[in-house]
């Protein structure tokens, strides 16, 4: 068998009930338009998986990334779908698909997309990691401690096939730029750029020593691309495992301490992400806290063996608990940041109409000091 493709195309269709979820006729819908298309061989396999209100295509063919065929098809698929979710009159139906026509790739239409293609290996383990109420800067963190970090990944250290290390690929979702930086040995640059999370994700890892793909995320920043709010850019992301890349159970491991992300409540709040079982992806506390499955599949002969529900395990279960406490935490602030995300970080936001009611009132209160505006620029 030559190169197989994996695609990973993810939508928020409508929730139910408000964001929390979807609903089963929906996720059947789109599942009905993906399984044809696989009775008609245009795909190899398709498996359907769903993380809060988002739905996402699990995908293998052999037409390459960026295929607009298959972008076609999930598109479709995801229309399919908008039709049950407007007739139940579901929450936001269609929300992410932001045209209504196709136009030969998803990509800057709405839906979220991670894609990779190899040559599938003797045995080739993925894990597909897929979050609800965050963004794709989620994965910087785990992203550098799976491939990057030997205190988690013992394979950097013990493993000769990995011992060379990992290639980063870091996007600026504002400029759209991207750079290549290498670990270990520009691990403190690449660090300045991934812990920016509010301007750079990692969009690729290939391992060094051959440049074989490693781990695709997706960097679709809705926001911007739709140049106001029309959802969030709930993110996926392809780990390749064993074998020369981090072991299931190093890919795994950073979920097991939690940490901050954006993208709680309204897109505008930061929250702890919890690792969770299928059927706890159903984020209700304050529309949350962010949520995140781990789907394992072995791919054989183009087939998606799986998904094995990954965190459905009790040794995640203190991971859990402990983002509940960090949860209350962060909750106990309200409305204050950190809680709250700065001003320019928001998804909501009515601070503009509140400053321009209020601009008359804003009074100097010295003189001599040199003057700001209210957006703390100096003012002429
Ligand atoms: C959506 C989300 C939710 C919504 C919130 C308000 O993914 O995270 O927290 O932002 O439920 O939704 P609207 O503005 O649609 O009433
Ligand atoms: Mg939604
Ligand atoms: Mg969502």
């Amino acid at each position: 068998m030559g190169k197989i493709t994996l695609s990973v195309i993810k939508a928020d269709i409508g929730g139910y009930v408000g964001h929390s979820s979807v609903h089963p006729e929906v996720l059947q819908r789109v599942k009905e338009v993906v399984e044809e298309a696989k009775g008609d061989g245009k795909i190899i396999d398709v498996s359907v998986l769903s993380c809060g209100d988002d739905i996402a295509l699990v995908m293998t063919h052999t037409k390459g990334v960026d295929s607009p065929d298959i972008h076609e098809l999930a598109w479709n698929a995801f229309v399919a779908g908008t039709e049950v979710s407007k007739k139940l009159k579901m929450y936001g139906a269609g929300q992410d698909l932001l045209s209504d026509a196709f136009s030969g790739n998803v990509k800057g239409m709405g839906p979220g997309v991670a894609e990779m293609e190899f040559v599938e290996r003797k045995s080739e383990p993925v894990i597909v990691f897929f979050a609800d109420k965050t963004s794709p800067s989620a994965w910087n963190l785990p992203l550098y401690e799976m491939f990057a970090d030997p205190m988690n990944t013992a394979g950097l250290v013990i493993d000769p096939s990995m011992h060379d290390g990992f290639i980063f690929e870091v996007f600026d979702v504002y400029s759209g730029m991207s750079i290549q930086l290498k670990a270990p040995e520009e691990l403190y640059d690449l660090l300045v750029f991934i812990g920016a999370t509010s301007r750079y994700c990692v969009r690729a890892v290939y391992r060094k020593r051959d440049g074989e793909i490693a781990a695709v995320a997706s960097t679709q920043k809705l926001s911007l691309m739709a140049g106001r709010y029309v959802g969030k850019d709930d993110p996926v992301l392809i780990v390749r495992c064993q074998s020369g890349f981090p072991a299931v159970g190093e890919a795994l491991e950073p979920f097991a301490r939690p940490w901050f992300v954006e993208g709680w409540m309204r897109g505008s709040h930061v929250g702890p992400l919890m690792p969770v079982s299928f059927a706890q992806a159903k984020p209700t506390r304050f529309d949350g806290p962010p949520r995140v499955i781990a789907a394992g599949y072995q791919i054989c002969e183009g087939q998606l063996i799986g998904p094995n529900d990954l965190f459905d395990d009790p040794a995640f279960d203190y991971a859990r608990q402990e983002a509940s406490v960090m949860a209350n935490l962060l909750r106990r602030q309200g409305i204050f940041e950190p809680h709250r995300l700065p001003p320019e970080e928001m998804e909501y936001t009515t601070l503009p109409k509140v400053l321009e009611k209020l601009k008359d009132r804003f009074k100097l209160v010295d003189e001599k000091k040199p003057k700001f505006s209210t957006e703390g620029e100096v003012a002429e």
